[in-house]
Order: structure tokens, then sequence, then C-alpha cells
């Protein structure tokens, strides 16, 4: 059978899979490493049969909820445990208004335990608790109800944890704090934050305590603090292999290794990457055209130009007088300059700076980006001087 064409074979997924950029990842639907490969699964299993709380922490976009749902539906497969995913981003909005911010992390749950499990207990009940208990207890007493009701423990994953602000966040952590004791019959057995952050490094301000609260004394339970990596060279070539084995379609040497260097196994980007070059590329549509490494560099520079999301994020937080005191040294190459330690360490946690070793940006693609995102600021700035 000669390249470009599909081999028949009854194993063939029904609809052609892609390179997912939007959202974590669907094995049927998308070129996947399956995500808890990516995980220390050991590791997350031991700690939650331990009744411990954690912290799993990853810049965006690297495949943290994308793996605490895989997590999720092994543990309601294996059937010993009731595991509940929660995105609590919705509570945001909320920012210090601790009713506002408690009553929407509660209908999240509960809708989570009514849609995953089929459990409607707090959906049912969340709204009496928060009437009977206020805001400040409403979190514990349902949490810890909800637990007495089913003898299978419970598992609590609560991703975007760094998206709830001020007093709302403390009162979380306090209020998970505050019935860790009666765990595992009256409360979750075990809870995992997801943040791209290790929530000991919160600085939280308070309205009420009228200063900085910190999350390691607001939340002084956590047992570890896991971090997910990137991929590696190998996973950047299994997820193109994929894309090969279904289609037919080639990827040169060159194009494997160009893939793997500019994004340095970042994982949204080399999906992105992929994307352009296989799929938003119309020539290259045609299977029978192998990608070959000009096709991946045509890819980056739409990707730069395209000032895409995920890159548009990356370059909100060039804003931050904090991150600026460590990119801009970096960038004239004087490592961090006079940043400090913290300093560094937040700028590695958003994903900019490579993980380990000398401060450098984390990959050639950023290295591009974030020169021009900076200019642009530099401009908005100048021009918004000029008119004063
Ligand atoms: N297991 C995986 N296999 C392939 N790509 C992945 C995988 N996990 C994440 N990605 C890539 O990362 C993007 C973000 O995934 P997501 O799970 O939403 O990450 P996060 O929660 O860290 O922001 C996906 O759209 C996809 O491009
Ligand atoms: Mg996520």
């Amino acid at each position: 059978m000669g390249a470009g064409r599909r081999p028949l074979n009854e194993t063939m997924p029904m609809v052609e899979r892609f390179f997912n950029t939007s959202g974590p990842v669907v094995a049927e639907d998308h070129y996947c490493i399956p995500p808890l490969g990516r995980l220390d699964l050991d590791e997350i299993l031991r700690l939650i049969d331990g009744k411990r709380y954690f912290v799993l922490h990853a810049p965006r976009q690297t495949g943290k909820t994308s793996a605490l749902l895989a997590l999720r539906d092994l543990l309601n497969g294996r059937g010993a445990h009731r595991c509940v995913y929660t995105n609590v981003e919705t509570g945001q909005t909320a920012r210090g208004d601790v009713a506002a911010g408690i009553r929407t992390v509660l209908a999240e749950i509960s809708e989570r335990a009514l849609v995953a499990l089929g459990d409607g207990f707090l959906d049912e009940t969340w709204e009496r608790t928060l009437d009977r208990a206020g805001p400040h207890g409403a979190l514990r007493q349902a949490l810890g109800r909800w637990s007495l009701n089913d003898p299978r423990p419970l598992v609590l994953l609560l991703d975007e944890i760094d998206t709830l602000v001020g007093d709302t966040l403390i009162s979380v952590l306090r209020q998970l704090r505050a019935g860790y004791d009666m765990r595992p019959a009256g409360f979750p057995q075990s809870v995992i934050l997801c943040g791209v952050r290790d929530v000991r490094d919160y600085r939280i301000h308070s309205a009420s305590a009228g200063g900085i609260v910190t999350g390691g004394s607001a939340f002084n339970i956590k047992a570890a603090s896991l971090r997910l990596g990137d991929f590696d060279e190998a996973d950047v070539r299994a997820l193109l292999g994929q894309h090969t084995a279904e289609t037919w379609q080639q990827f040169t040497e060159a194009a494997l290794a160009a893939v793997w260097d500019q994004s340095q196994g970042q994982p949204w980007l080399v999906n992105a990457l992929a994307y352009e070059a296989c799929f938003r590329n119309k020539a290259n549509r045609d299977r029978s055209r192998t990608i070959d490494g000009e096709a991946v560099m045509d890819a980056r520079e739409g990707l730069v130009l395209g000032r895409q999301t995920h890159l548009h994020q990356l370059a909100d937080k060039l804003d931050e007088e904090r991150v600026r005191r460590v990119i801009e040294p970096v960038l004239s190459g004087d490592a961090a300059g006079r940043a400090s330690p913290d300093d560094v360490e937040y700028v590695r946690d958003l994903g900019l700076l490579a993980r380990s070793g000398t401060a450098r940006i984390a990959n050639p693609i950023y290295r591009e980006v974030i020169p021009r995102e900076l200019m642009y600021a530099r401009e908005a700035e100048i021009a918004l001087e000029t008119e004063w």
C-alpha cells in the first residue's frame, strides 16, 4: 500500500482524529499520549490510599485537566471510591465575596456529582446547608454530610483552584482544613488541588484580615506537591506517529526534530505545530504529501503571527512587574539579573522559563513571542503617555 492511502482496518476509529488545541484531550477524537501515563500514578494512588490532601501543578495547557479526568474515570471504574472532578473557575468572578464564591463552588460540585456519578445528594441539599451554616461553614458541612451519605470514600479533584481570589480562596482552603480530621467517613478521604502554582506559594489578599495570607498557612495539611512535566522527545514522536499510523502521512526526520526543538515538549505547542502543518495548511491535507522541516517552520511562523490564545495568555503575564524583572535580564543574556529566587520560581511555574537549570526562556517559540509582546506593551505605554 502506498503513502497517502488509508489502510482498511477494522480497528480504525470511525472519525478522523486530529491534534487538539483547545481544552482537555479525548482519546476518541484526538491523537493523545495516554493521560494517566503522564502522572506518577503509583505515587498518586499511594497518596489517595494514605488519605492525603495534595497539590498537582503545572503551567497552563500542560495536560492537568486531561490527567485529572482520566484519574477520575480510573477511580470510578474500579468502584472502591467515588471521585468527583470540579473546575472552580466559575467562582473567580465572585472575587473576595465569600458568600457568592462559596455558593458557586457548591453549585458546581453538586452539578458534577450529579452528572459524573448520578449522585443527587448534594444537588438536593446544598442550598439548605448554605442557609443553615452560612458561607464560612457551608462547604465543610456539605462535604461532610455528603461523605457520610455513602460508605465509599470520596475523592475530590478541585481544578483551577488558583483562579479563586481573596477571601473566597482563603475560605475554601480553610473549610477543607476544618473538615480534614473527620475523613474518611465524614469528609473527603483525599483532595487534589490543581492549578498553576503550589498552594504554598499563594499570597492571597484578604480584605477581612487587611493583609496577605499565605496559602501555606491557610492550607497547612498539604502532604505533597506534584508537578506535571512536559512531553519528552519520545512522547512527541509517538504523538506525531499516531497521525502517520492513521492517515499514512509521513513526517521527515527533520520535521520530527523541528517539532521537538521548537516546542521543547510543551504539550500545547506540539499539538499546535502539528495541527498547523497537517490540518490548517490546505495543501498538506493531501496525505500523500510528506511533512518536512520547512512545513514545520511555516507552521511555527503561523502560530507566532496568529497570536493564538495560548501565546496571548503568556504574554498577558508580561504586564506583571514581577515577571518583567525576571524576563528582561534573561532576554538580554544576563541570566535572571537581580531578580529574587521567588520571582524566578514564579516565572518557572508560569512556564515562561525552562523548568530547571539556569534561567532561560522555555522554548524557541516563546523566545520569539515574548520580546514582540514586550515591544507591543511598550508601544502602547508610550502612545498613552504621548496622549497625556
Ligand atoms: N495526553 C495528552 N496528549 C496529547 N496532548 C495533550 C495531552 N494532554 C494535554 N495535551 C495538550 O495540551 C492542551 C491542554 O490540555 P489540558 O488538559 O486542558 O491542560 P491544562 O489543564 O494543563 O491546561 C490540549 O489541548 C493538548 O493540546
Ligand atoms: Mg485545565
